[in-house]
């Protein structure tokens, strides 16, 4: 008689699963069955009082909720320009997009860098709200691709909003070259380039390092991505996170060093 190997149905149906469905389905099933097994894995961490964020949010701001942009010449705005090949569930939901922006302005970045900018979604609503904010800031956006930078700096200058300092950057985020050619400090950061957890946690490793004193970092898809939710979890102990579910449940956390902030209230 060999062995009783326990769980053989779960064990079944996660081969079956693997062999038939997409990496994001089985992925979501894996995760699934890890939490039934009691694993302890946690979903989502978090460790922020919602009303703590938006305490501090207000301490920082220059700027009131009641001047949000309205974002208005983004709706239904086609940052594919014809591009049917391209991954367009890769663009951030437009909820992400606007919190992004909202809180560049009211925190009044003057330097806002966005990891993985595919086509422009994020960007052109971050270039929005700081175009709305005035003056010469400066935007930073990162991707692996050169005609997706081109297509995101096309749909900036189609909406006119191009008067920003803007400074497109190719190549990978885990490359020197690309931490070295970052001459500044960052108000606010929104990574969304590397989702597995080996390539984000080194990028929270050589980014985190450029954020500003009082800035505040983004992370998207930390709901639905187990890589995301594993480098929330080991930043537990360092960090205030605050986790946002989003309209495609991919999630976006707000990030904040606990050496920045000794006392919330
Ligand atoms: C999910 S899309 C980003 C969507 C975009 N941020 C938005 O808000 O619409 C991910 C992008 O990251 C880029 N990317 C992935 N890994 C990268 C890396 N290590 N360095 C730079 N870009 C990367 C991909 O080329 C892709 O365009």
């Amino acid at each position: 008689m060999g062995r009783h190997i326990s769980g053989i149905r779960t064990r079944f149906r996660l081969i079956k699963a693997l062999m038939t469905l997409k990496t994001t389905k089985w992925v979501e099933i894996a995760t699934a069955e890890l939490e039934n097994q009691d694993t302890h894995y946690r979903s989502v961490y978090g460790n922020l009082n919602p009303i703590d964020f938006f305490k501090l949010l207000n301490k920082r701001a220059n700027k009131s909720l009641k001047e949000l942009p309205a974002y208005s010449i983004l709706n239904n705005f086609d940052y594919f320009k014809g591009n049917r090949d391209l991954n367009q569930v890769w663009s951030a939901e437009p909820d992400v997009s606007r919190f992004v922006a909202d809180i560049a302005f009211l925190l009044d970045a003057q330097t806002v860098l966005e990891t993985g900018s595919f086509v422009g979604a994020t960007t052109t609503h971050i270039a929005y709200a700081l175009s709305a904010l005035g003056g010469k800031r400066k935007l930073y956006f990162v991707d692996v691709e050169q005609r997706f930078l081109d297509l995101a700096l096309h749909n900036i200058s189609t909406l006119g909003l191009n008067a920003l300092d803007l400074y497109p950057v190719c190549g990978s985020t885990l490359s020197d070259a690309i931490i070295s050619s970052l001459h500044t400090n960052f108000d606010l950061m929104f990574l969304d380039s590397e989702h597995v957890e080996t390539g984000l946690w080194k990028e929270i490793q050589i980014f985190l390092p450029k954020l500003s004193p009082k800035g505040i970092l983004l992370i998207h898809d930390s709901i639905r991505w187990p890589g995301v939710r594993r480098c929330l979890l080991r930043m537990q102990d360092t960090h205030h996170i605050l986790n946002f579910a989003t309209s495609n449940r991919n999630g976006v956390s707000a990030i904040i060093p606990k050496s920045c902030i000794k006392d919330f209230k």
